[in-house]
């Protein structure tokens, strides 16, 4: 169901009723691709929105359908001044949340190293390992209310690479339920650029809940631009949003979206590819 076939829009738009059926489908071709490629890399993602797809991968494991042995990973961002074990820090979110129950190697878990001593070459090195390991071949995505990718924010450059970036009021308003009020909150992150996450072989983003409709709007429908920087997926061979019914409500081409999803069963069923 994760075949492509239709390449003459920007993005595949596959538009469910419910934030359940978002994390399942996210799920099964996050696990195809891991049985069709046991050493896959793949992108990962922090937020609320990916968490019950992570815990779909690891029911997935416990019961045997998926291994990640032999995967790596690579985290989008990072917090700068917070170290790994800090448990507002991302590498602890994802420790959490999924590395601790399924089988992967820790040592193959890639987050941006929000301690290093030097940030600017940690950039340029998680760079040069994501080619070293061949690339990224399903990169997972949420999208922040102002549009932002990892955190690139409004105005990041189409093409940037992984780098330091200074978070927006929003972004940090938004995080801030995570923080305690007398806790540090960082203002500044290391992320993977556009340009890092648009070289993945496959992309996927995932937004559920009204308060991502704007964002969701304009990263599918709106012009192609640094002001949303979702929208750069326009871009990319292989995107794919899947949004439930509330993301998907400002969609001004939802039920062309639906009939073309329709059609791809269809063909895929024809094709005897489901
Ligand atoms: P959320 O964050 O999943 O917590 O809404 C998404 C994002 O900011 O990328």
């Amino acid at each position: 169901m994760d075949i492509a076939l239709h390449r003459y829009l920007p993005m595949r738009i596959v538009i469910l009723d419910s934030a359940d059926e978002v994390a399942a489908y996210g799920a099964e071709i996050f696990i195809r691709c891991i049985r069709q490629k046991p050493a896959a890399v793949l992108g990962l993602a922090t937020g609320s929105t990916p968490l019950a797809l992570y815990r779909r991968l690891i029911d997935a494991n416990r019961d045997a359908v998926v291994s990640f042995a032999k995967v790596s990973s690579f985290n989008l961002d990072e917090y700068l001044g917070l170290a790994g074990d800090h448990p507002q820090s991302y590498r602890h979110f994802m420790n959490t949340h999924l590395f601790d129950h399924i089988d992967i190697n820790p040592d193959n878990t890639h987050v941006p190293p929000g301690d290093a001593a030097d940030p600017l070459q940690a950039c340029a090195d998680y760079d040069k390992l994501i080619t070293k390991l061949g690339g990224i071949d399903i990169q997972l995505l949420g999208i922040g209310r102002n549009g932002h990718i990892g955190f690139n924010e409004p105005s990041s450059g189409l093409q940037s690479r992984t780098r330091v970036k200074t978070l927006t009021r929003a972004t940090i308003d938004d995080n801030a339920r995570f923080f305690s009020t007398q806790e540090f909150q960082p203002h500044l992150s290391i992320t993977m650029g556009i340009g890092t996450i648009l070289e993945a072989r496959k992309v996927v983003l995932l937004a559920t809940g009204a308060a991502k409709a704007g964002a969701i709007k304009a990263a599918a429908e709106g012009p192609l631009t640094a002001s949303c920087p979702a929208s750069a997926l326009q871009m990319h061979p292989d995107a794919l949003l899947i949004v439930d019914a509330a993301a998907a409500a400002g969609l001004e081409r939802k039920a062309f979206y639906k009939h073309i999803e329709r059609e791809n069963q269809k063909l895929l069923q024809s094709l005897g590819k489901t």
